[in-house]
């Protein structure tokens, strides 16, 4: 395979554990980044004896970790919890003997290891995708030790690649040799990269706040960070859709190819860049927490301060989602939030009907870990003809899937 048609735009740490075939990690790591993957290098203490760190760090472009506590350094703290939903898939090349057994039976005694627990469930109940190549001599992969760890990992759902047959470091010729690099990174594209529906699609999203001008200095504003819309925006992306995303003031980046980011200030200058976006795309997520009200005449100069209450006069801003949903067409899918307080699921599916979309995001600010400025969320999605679907707590990347899985499948051919 030419890594230079290889296509894989996705999160993943790859661990290195210490056999000799940790020197073929460095082309690995070459073929998964030109690829377009970002890749954090985690090492097992005993990798270092087989390829140093600074090559690792050099080709991935970003620091190697091991230690769960960098003692001979500052004393970070790696998090193996932030990590581990970072990552879109764990891949372990090499993983040895000794790994794989550690794997199978619970043991926890580095940041690998720690990672490789700490994977965290998808909606659909399944795991981040952990992969592992196995290599080591053949009678150490022979071993019923080895065979019974690998059919245990197996059975969770660790998927294996390898080993390959041929010659081994020992001079021995026979099963245990790590699959090329190449290979490596070819089947996981294919395992992460199944064709999605949303494949060269038009998707709008929005995302983040409004500021609705008091004055020149002043402005009405809440506490939306953006980070919901921008996980969407990446995930479909990812998925090989051609991604318009508006963005309120928010302070977060975004750089990934098939994303065109507008960034507007007000709910007037979303609602512009939608009317423009809108009648093209096929899908269609507003997830931006729009001010629903802005002052009707603000002031031109800054406003001196009075005795007494300052009386307001406000107006409402246009309900973009209200009006996708009336001039939305045949085939086109709406995708609405809503964040709620009070009688959740009443006030929820009252705004899937009365904006005409076809699903919406429920959001409780009651929910510990969910919401405004948390990387996690907690959501119930509300279908048109179907039950409500509560998912459980996962980062904000992982929810984004999920709505983005549940989307695609109502784009009609899809
Ligand atoms: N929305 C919008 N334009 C607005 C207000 C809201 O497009 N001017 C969209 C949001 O992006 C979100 C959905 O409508 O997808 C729900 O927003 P929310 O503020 O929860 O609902 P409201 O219609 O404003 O209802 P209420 O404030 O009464 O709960």
């Amino acid at each position: 395979m030419a890594s230079g048609t290889l296509h894989l735009p996705r999160r993943i740490l790859l661990g290195v554990s210490g056999g000799i075939a940790a020197y073929k990690t460095a082309f690995l790591l070459r073929e998964l980044v030109k690829a377009g993957a970002e890749v954090q290098v985690i090492m097992t203490p005993g990798a270092h004896d087989f390829i140093t760190p600074l090559t690792l760090a050099t080709l991935s472009g970003r620091p190697v970790l091991t230690d769960l506590v960098d003692r001979a350094g500052d004393g970070t703290w790696n998090d193996h919890v932030h990590l581990a939903r970072w990552a879109d898939a764990l891949l372990i090349a090499p993983a040895t003997a000794n790994t794989l057994a550690k794997m199978a039976h619970g043991l926890c005694d580095n940041l690998l290891l720690a990672c490789y627990l700490s994977m965290e469930d998808n909606a659909e109940g399944g795991r981040t995708p952990v992969f592992v190549a196995p290599a080591m001599d053949l009678e150490m992969y022979r071993d019923p030790a080895t065979q019974a760890n690998l059919d245990l990992l197996r059975s969770r759902g660790v998927v294996t690649i390898g080993p390959a047959h041929g010659e081994l470091a020992s001079g021995l010729n026979g099963e245990g040799r790590m699959t090329e690099p190449a290979e490596i990174a070819a089947f996981l594209a294919a395992h992460l990269l199944p064709l999605s529906p949303l494949k060269g699609r038009q998707v709008l999203i929005t995302a983040g706040p409004t500021h609705e001008p008091i004055d020149p200095v002043r402005f009405i504003g809440n506490r939306s960070t953006g980070r919901m819309g921008f996980a969407l925006a990446e995930e479909a992306a990812l998925r090989g859709a051609q991604v318009t995303l508006v963005a309120g003031p928010v302070s977060l980046g975004i750089d990934r190819p098939g994303i065109t980011r507008i960034d507007v200030q007000t709910a007037a200058q979303m609602y512009e860049a939608c009317q423009a976006a809108f009648p093209t795309c096929e899908l269609a997520i507003l997830s931006a927490a729009v001010a629903d009200w802005r002052m009707a005449r603000p002031g031109s100069s800054k406003l001196k301060k009075v005795d007494g209450p300052l009386p307001l006069e406000l107006e409402p801003t246009e309900d973009i989602l209200a009006w996708c949903g009336r001039t939305k067409r045949g085939g086109q899918v709406l995708v609405g939030f809503a964040l709620e307080t009070d009688n959740e699921l009443a006030n929820a599916r009252g705004k899937l009907e009365r904006k005409n979309a076809d699903l919406i995001v429920m959001n409780s600010l009651r929910e510990a870990g969910a919401g405004f400025g948390h990387d996690t969320n907690r959501v119930t999605l509300l279908h048109r003809h179907t039950d409500p679907e509560a998912l459980p707590l996962m980062s904000k990347a992982r929810v984004a899937a999920a709505i983005l899985d549940r989307a695609e499948k109502m784009i009609p051919d899809a």
